[in-house]
């Protein structure tokens, strides 16, 4: 992806609505990251503090719009105005993106991941010219593995202390899907 100033997104889908992280996100933010399975399987501080969820909102997810290489976005329940949910989609070079994501731990099991996720891919592909989306994880997260095979990705294998987690090198799962195998809506 480019480096361009970037209107941010405003995705829809049949339950969710997704749009840029606002300052009224830093409170349900810094709830949800309390979460023992966020700070287990992401790169969130932990202990996760309220400053924590300020910097996400106003430098991390601000900067990633304005620059275009992180687009990333608050997921609502529509029928309740709840946040369920964030998604990203981080430049990994010419045509590439990482997705990552996370729910809350009350909004899980719903589908709601895999409905999200499937938005933020089409939209990386129709906007931002995406040839190949990349998911990874840490190797044993059974449930983002769960969630990137049911969107369509495809599992590539282990790489061997690939990805750093607060100062220690983790092996990743990898696995990806391509511009031409994103489900229609
Ligand atoms: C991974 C995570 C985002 C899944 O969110 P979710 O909203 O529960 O996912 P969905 O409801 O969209 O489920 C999608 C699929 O995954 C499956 N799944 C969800 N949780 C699962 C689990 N714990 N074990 C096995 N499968 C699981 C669902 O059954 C569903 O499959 P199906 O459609 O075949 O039934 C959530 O568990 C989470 O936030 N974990 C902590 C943070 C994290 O790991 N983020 C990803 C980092 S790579």
């Amino acid at each position: 992806m480019s480096d361009s100033i970037l209107a941010p997104a405003v995705l829809e889908t049949e339950r969710l609505l997704l749009r840029a992280p606002a300052p009224e996100d830093v409170g349900p933010i810094f709830e949800i990251c309390q979460d023992p399975e966020i700070q287990r399987w992401t790169v969130v501080p932990s202990p996760y503090r309220p400053e924590d969820a300020e910097f996400f909102v106003h430098k991390l997810a601000a900067d990633g719009w304005r620059t275009g290489r992180y687009p990333s976005w608050c997921v609502f329940e529509k029928a309740t105005g709840a946040l369920v949910g964030t998604q990203s989609l981080a430049d990994r070079g010419p045509g590439s993106a990482e997705v990552g994501y996370w729910a809350a731990p009350a909004a899980r099991g719903r589908g709601f991941t895999v409905e999200a996720l499937l938005a933020v891919c089409r939209w990386g592909v129709a906007e931002r010219g995406l040839r190949r989306i990349e998911w990874t994880a840490y190797v044993g997260n059974e449930p983002s593995r769960a969630v990137a095979r049911r969107a369509g990705f495809t599992m590539e294998g282990t790489l061997r202390s690939f990805a750093p987690q607060r100062g220690q090198w983790r092996d990743v799962w990898m696995g990806s899907l391509l511009a031409t195998e994103v489900p229609s809506a």
